[in-house]
């Protein structure tokens, strides 16, 4: 089935496929996703029982809600409890102490948060270092509606959460009863984070009056096109507070190095200038 897709997917076909991608999420997906593509469409063909992609094609053109299952299809959501150690001791070690040390509530965003994983890890890194005081709060937002909802649940595998240091685990995580090896993450975090679908290619949907003083984007911008990432960039820098910070992907400084409103600081974290 899934040669077969491959072979009867024309180049006309594919080109209107990824630019379905691109206009909606921002990526810069070409031929070269081709196999990515028709492997991951495969099983959606099954479910809609639908024999060739050019009759999917007009599926998407018929039905927009088939278009969010598809983008959803195409998104990649690996991500993982403490995701880039390294990067997030310097933010626990320089950045918190600063944000505590501020006269009010904090606010963080978790951009792209996946099953939320990010987002719980920063909430214990969080609630450790403002010791409990609930003077911060984080929104969590990915385009992923099946993703975010599992995020929402907050249960995880014990093969998950395995690189959580001890300490965090016995605070935050209780067995989940009746289930073998699951986990849930205790309401005293859950309470910490608002989850939102929220696409990072639009203009964000976030109250006027909310400016974040860090944003953490980590692992998402790698898809994105040039044009998009800089539009997405320069919405970053109006919804920070001066002196904020982005964390991006250790992998992704990108365009901002240059950029002269950002102080890039180590690891793939900038502050924003005053
Ligand atoms: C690889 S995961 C990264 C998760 C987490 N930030 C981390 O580093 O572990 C990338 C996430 O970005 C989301 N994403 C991709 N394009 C997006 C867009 N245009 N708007 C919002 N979320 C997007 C995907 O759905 C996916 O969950």
């Amino acid at each position: 089935m899934l040669l077969e897709n491959e072979a009867r997917l024309s180049e006309m076909e594919l080109l209107r496929l990824c630019e379905i991608v691109n206009s909606r999420l921002g990526f810069s997906y070409g031929p070269e996703k081709k196999m990515l593509i028709v492997t991951r469409l495969e099983r959606r063909l099954r479910q809609l029982n639908i024999g060739n992609i050019s009759q999917y094609i007009q599926r998407l053109q018929d039905d927009p809600l088939e278009v969010n299952e598809f983008i959803e299809l195409l998104t990649t959501n690996v991500t993982s409890f403490f995701r880039e150690k390294h990067q997030l001791e310097i933010v626990n070690r320089t950045i918190l102490p600063v944000l505590k040390a501020k006269d009010r509530k904090v606010f963080c965003w978790s951009a792209g948060c996946s099953s939320g994983e990010e987002a719980y890890t920063l909430s214990m890194m969080f609630s450790d270092a403002f010791s409990g005081d609930g003077r911060f709060s984080i929104l969590a937002s990915d385009i992923n509606v099946q993703k975010l909802k599992e995020a929402m649940k907050g249960v995880y595998s014990s093969e998950a959460v395995k690189d959580i240091p001890d300490n965090y685990f016995r605070r935050y995580f209780m067995p989940l009863p009746g289930e073998q090896e699951s986990y849930q993450v205790r309401n005293e975090l859950r309470r910490t984070i608002t989850f939102r679908k929220i696409n990072l290619n639009e203009e964000f949907d976030i109250p006027a009056n909310i400016r974040f003083d860090i944003i953490f984007c980590r692992n998402v911008l790698i898809y994105f096109s040039k044009a998009s990432r800089e539009q997405l960039i320069d919405r970053f820098h109006a919804i920070l507070n001066d002196g904020g910070y982005l964390v991006l992907g250790t992998c992704e400084t990108m365009d901002v190095h240059r950029d002269p409103r950002w102080k890039p600081l180590k690891n793939s974290i900038f502050l924003k200038r005053v």
